[in-house]
């Protein structure tokens, strides 16, 4: 027998939720093919995947990440992992004065590089510094969103497109932290805004999903701007109902694989004076439609 067949991973759904647990993978080993095969369809099926107890390096995070498409380099050269600019640092510490990663990349309910002809497939977060108190990431199913909107208002939106900018939200997010570089001319050039759908199909499963947030989406195309800030507003609370959320508890050596293109997520924040660091890649997607 082939060890392809001999596949030791179990997909354990969470309670309450959507999301479900990796047992039964180390992944700073080599992951056999029919072991890959079973997280994709894992990852279409639950959108966020938990893998438990991963004592990985970064090359074995690159590596694990890739096998699902090509990564992303983040816009924000100044918090990419040295050496390493597949890995984006997501972190609230301060050294010698200096931020050390994102401190608020999630502050805002997003979808991962949203702003980008081609937005993240997924992205990867690893655990590698946690606070004791607070630093939880909620995720909300936009599949789930777009089945609870009544179908007038499913109607009315089921075409429209809407623009997405990454400066959207970035001088108010400067004014309040320090973690918002000035951005170079080069860095704007590379994060023009762009148009997309607001209700998309996952590609991988034909299933419609919500594709708006606070963070990114500015405006809907072709309407009055008072009338499209307030159809989006409307279409945020669809998106961030309570009731299709998980709450990802973080535990040491956690990490958690989301899909961009069914949900999206917030950081829900710690104390400032706790440390919070954890190490991102992002998945490079396709142009939605
Ligand atoms: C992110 O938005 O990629 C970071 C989420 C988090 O810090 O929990």
């Amino acid at each position: 027998m082939s060890t392809d067949t001999l596949t030791r991973v179990e997909i354990r759904p969470l309670p309450d939720s959507f999301a479900a647990e990796v047992v039964g993978l180390d992944l700073s080993q080599p992951v056999a093919d029919e072991d890959f095969r079973r997280i994709h369809r894992a990852h279409l099926d639950h959108h966020v995947l938990v893998f438990r107890e991963q004592r990985v390096t970064p090359e074995q995070q690159i590596e694990f990440s890739r096998r699902f498409g090509a990564l992303e380099i983040h816009v924000l050269h100044q918090f990419h992992l040295n050496g390493h600019p597949e890995i984006l640092i997501v972190s609230n510490i301060v050294e010698n004065g200096q931020p050390v990663g994102l401190g608020d990349a999630g502050y805002f309910w997003h979808s991962d590089l949203s702003y980008k002809e081609k937005p993240s497939l997924g992205s990867m977060l690893l655990a590698q510094e946690l606070p004791s108190e607070g630093g939880d990431t909620l995720f909300a199913d936009q599949h789930a969103a777009w089945e609870t909107i009544p179908p007038e208002l499913q109607a009315r939106v089921r075409h429209l497109k809407a623009e997405h900018s990454y400066l959207a939200k970035y001088e108010e997010l400067r004014e309040r932290s320090p973690w918002r570089p000035k951005l170079s001319d080069e860095q704007v050039a590379r994060v023009l805004p762009v148009v997309q759908p607001v209700v998309r199909t996952h590609p991988g499963t034909g299933r419609l999903g919500l594709f708006v947030s606070e963070h990114f989406t500015t405006r809907i195309v072709g309407l009055p701007e008072a009338e499209s800030r307030a159809l989006l507003e409307e279409l945020f609370q669809y998106a961030t109902l309570p009731q299709l959320q998980y709450r990802h508890r973080w535990q040491p050596h956690d990490m958690v694989f989301w899909d961009n293109r069914s949900v999206l997520h917030l950081a829900a924040g710690c104390p400032d004076h706790l440390r919070r660091r954890l190490h991102r890649t992002t998945v490079q997607g396709d142009k939605p439609f």
